[in-house]
């Protein structure tokens, strides 16, 4: 079943996680074909958190393992914990060990986001970096990435955009550091003119937890300083994949 938000999201229900996961790898691998015979590479830019994990896996899988090319996919994040990258709550790690391990991607293709030990704002200025001489940027030009994961946490953040965060209101950095107070953690996060700037986006959104948030980004009920993932606007493709548990409240 298709939706229609308020705020132009175009969620797409299905029944449930694993369906939506199934879906997911499909964008995925249909977003890779596209973009490599548009322009000989795919570039995106990954969720982490615990939703995405099914999905990593599914793409390591023998269908999409062989239909996609590995070799012309390059692989970046869209926030990180400041965190070593070996640790248990890196993003780089989960999706090192339930992916990346396991599909023909030359190691130059992925642009870890947090390689550990560095400051959060000096880390995040080096990542900056790479993303301006990979994506070849003049002053005051953003990265347009192929495809975009996002994830939706209860409290209305995507990637690492927490309600109340100086990096929400960022114009011109592409990549912020910020101290999440709830976690008790230093993040670093594309910003929403990145997030923004994507040829397609797709938030993952599963699970009984995130309905009363899903409801609220798709009919714009709440302001978005409440909902930083309602800012997430790009001109290009903005999807919402979504199971039943957590589109129940869009269904009735
Ligand atoms: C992270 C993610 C974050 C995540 C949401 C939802 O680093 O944790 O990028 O934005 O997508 O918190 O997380 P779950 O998928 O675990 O519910």
């Amino acid at each position: 079943m298709e939706i229609w938000g308020r705020q132009r999201h175009r969620v797409i229900v299905l029944g449930t996680p694993q369906a939506v996961c199934q879906k997911a790898a499909d964008l995925f691998a249909e977003s890779a074909i596209q973009a490599i015979a548009a322009h000989g590479r795919f570039t995106t830019a990954l969720s982490g958190g615990s939703t995405p994990k099914a999905l990593y896996k599914l793409l390591a899988v023998d269908k999409y393992r062989q239909i996609i090319s590995w070799e012309k996919v390059f692989i970046f994040w869209g926030d990180e914990r400041c965190v070593p990258p070996g640790h248990t709550d890196s993003n780089y790690r989960m999706t090192q060990d339930t992916l990346l391990s396991k599909v023909p991607i030359p190691k130059t293709n992925i642009f870890k986001m947090y390689p550990g030990g560095e400051q959060p704002t000096a880390a995040a200025a080096a990542y900056e970096q790479t993303l301006v001489q990979f994506f070849g940027l003049g002053p005051g030009e953003k990265p347009r990435f192929d495809l975009i994961l996002l994830g939706l946490g209860h409290d209305g953040h995507t990637a690492s955009l927490f309600p109340g965060s100086s990096a929400v209101d960022e114009k011109n950095l592409l990549v912020s550091a910020c101290y999440v107070s709830t976690l008790a953690s230093y993040r670093l996060t594309l910003t929403l003119p990145v997030l923004n700037a994507a040829t397609r986006t797709v938030f993952l959104v599963t699970g009984d937890s995130k309905a009363q948030v899903l409801y609220d980004l798709v009919t714009g009920r709440n302001h978005p300083q409440e909902i930083p993932a309602q800012l997430v606007q790009p001109a290009g493709d903005l999807l919402v994949l979504a199971d039943n548990a957590a589109a129940r409240y869009l269904l009735n």
